[in-house]
């Protein structure tokens, strides 16, 4: 196939080299974008003058009739192509003849190829922030399901306070909620267009190019031709939001894993997203959400590439970012997986058969606050309940068996009322600040959740 710049070049390049640079491999997902990309490029050399309408109008329906194939899944790749422009280019010169030679006007690789990528951005983006509210919408439909259970909160992952199942679920929906958040201002720094910049300086042709970024719906235009051809801070922005929702829902997958094995009990992740074992017949494994957990090392991978394929390079186009797609294609495609299946997984999440809460040390805190509210300091507070907790242990004697002298013999402060406190209802229910997992606070966050995500 002819090079977009073969005229100049003695000979034929080397076979090995042409494999070696070639990007249709991967590049070729972009199609779509670059033939929307050339539709309003070739309108605008056209409404400029810069073209004739007549080739204009050839282009364009050239362009329209490759974009329906692409639609339909019917338009072929040519692995002899270099990229997807030189492919795109190629197709539309045998469809409409010489007049295709005419859309490459005031512009070249190096912008078209910013463009590309960047619609592709702003596309996945505005895909995984609706794939993330799904989520968030199953998660939110969970833990509504279970309002009222109560499970034991860890630090260290030693038994630490109880809250609400639906306070925990929230969390999720929180990290989720920054996750949409990231991505959706990354967008604001992609949704910049940068067709017009051609090599690196610019045109000395007459180009609109806010005509352009209208039509292709960017919110403004670049305004450095040099920073357009070779910024790919947009990508890194991308893979960095990717990679903390990834390592969010990797810690996401490792709590349901944890906590839904026997030793645990609390969650039962459901047949369709396990597997068996070829030895041991009993076996229920979750390799789904192991999976997810181990993808997202890719995730930071992916993130970590593309940094370090940047960090070196001059201004202002350099081969080497040609390199910024398989880490890009990459992480998208596996966040949209890992969205999609997650949602899989909180949809059919159920409660296991976790023991009660019996353990009284997760009161403990809330005997502290007992006394702290009787005026006694929050180091006399912890010394008492110490070794109150040490004797608990020690004796296994329960606080609902003690009377008001052994209780006094304690803390003097002591009434029998404190014995009330030692029950998990009474634990969520006593919480009191914003953001605590107190049942009136908790549902009200739950609504606004469900209101916010229409669950
Ligand atoms: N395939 C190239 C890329 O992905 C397109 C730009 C080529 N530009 C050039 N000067 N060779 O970056």
């Amino acid at each position: 196939m002819a090079k977009l710049w073969g005229t100049r070049f003695k000979g034929n390049s080397d076979l090995l080299a042409d494999q070696f640079s070639c990007s249709i491999t991967y590049d070729f997902r972009l199609a779509k974008y670059d033939v929307i990309g050339s539709i309003a490029h070739a309108e605008m050399l056209a409404k400029q003058k810069i073209i004739p309408s007549s080739d204009a109008a050839k282009i364009v329906s050239g362009l329209k009739k490759i974009l329906s194939q692409i639609e339909k899944g019917t338009f072929k790749t040519n692995p002899k192509a270099e990229d997807v422009h030189s492919h795109v280019q190629d197709v539309l010169k045998k469809m409409i003849g010489d007049s295709a030679d005419k859309l490459h006007t005031g512009r070249s690789r190096n912008d078209l190829i910013a463009l590309d990528v960047r619609m592709y951005c702003k596309d996945e983006i505005s895909l995984l922030v609706e794939l993330i509210s799904l989520v968030q919408k199953a998660i939110v439909k969970f833990a509504q399901k279970n309002h009222s259970v109560i499970i034991p909160a860890f630090t260290h992952l030693q038994r630490a306070q109880v809250v609400l199942l639906a306070h925990h679920m929230l969390a999720y929906v929180e990290m989720l909620e920054r996750d949409k958040e990231r991505l959706l201002d990354a967008y604001k720094r992609t949704d910049v267009m940068p067709l017009g910049s051609a090599a690196l300086s610019g045109t000395s042709l007459p180009i609109d190019r806010l005509s352009v970024a209208k039509k292709l719906g960017f919110a403004k235009v670049s305004n450095n031709s040099m920073d357009s051809v070779s910024d790919r801070d947009f990508v890194i922005e991308l893979l960095s939001a990717i990679a903390l929702l990834g390592v969010h829902f990797s810690r996401v997958a490792e709590e349901l894993i944890i906590l839904s094995t026997q030793e645990f009990g609390y969650f039962e992740i459901d047949w369709s997203l396990c597997t068996g074992s070829s030895i041991m017949p009993h076996k229920k494994n979750p390799d789904i959400l192991e999976l997810i957990r181990g993808e997202s090392a890719k995730l930071i991978s992916n993130l970590n590439e593309v940094l370090v394929l940047m960090k070196g390079l001059p201004l202002t186009y350099n081969r080497d970012m040609q390199l910024d797609k398989t880490p890009l294609f990459e992480a998208a495609d596996k966040a949209e997986l890992i969205l999609q299946l997650m949602e899989k997984v909180f949809i059919s999440l159920k409660l296991g058969n976790a023991k009660t809460l019996q353990d009284q040390s997760f009161f403990s805190v809330d005997a502290m606050e007992y006394l702290i509210k009787k005026g006694v300091s929050y180091r006399e507070a912890h010394d008492t309940i110490g070794k109150m907790v040490k004797n608990i242990f020690d004796y296994q004697k329960l606080v609902a068996d003690m009377n008001v002298k052994e209780l006094k013999a304690y803390h003097p402060k002591f009434e029998s009322d404190v014995k009330h406190l030692f029950n998990p209802k009474m634990s969520v229910k006593i919480k009191k600040s914003h953001g605590s997992t107190n049942p009136t606070l908790v549902q009200q966050q739950l609504k606004k959740w469900a209101s916010k995500l229409h669950a």
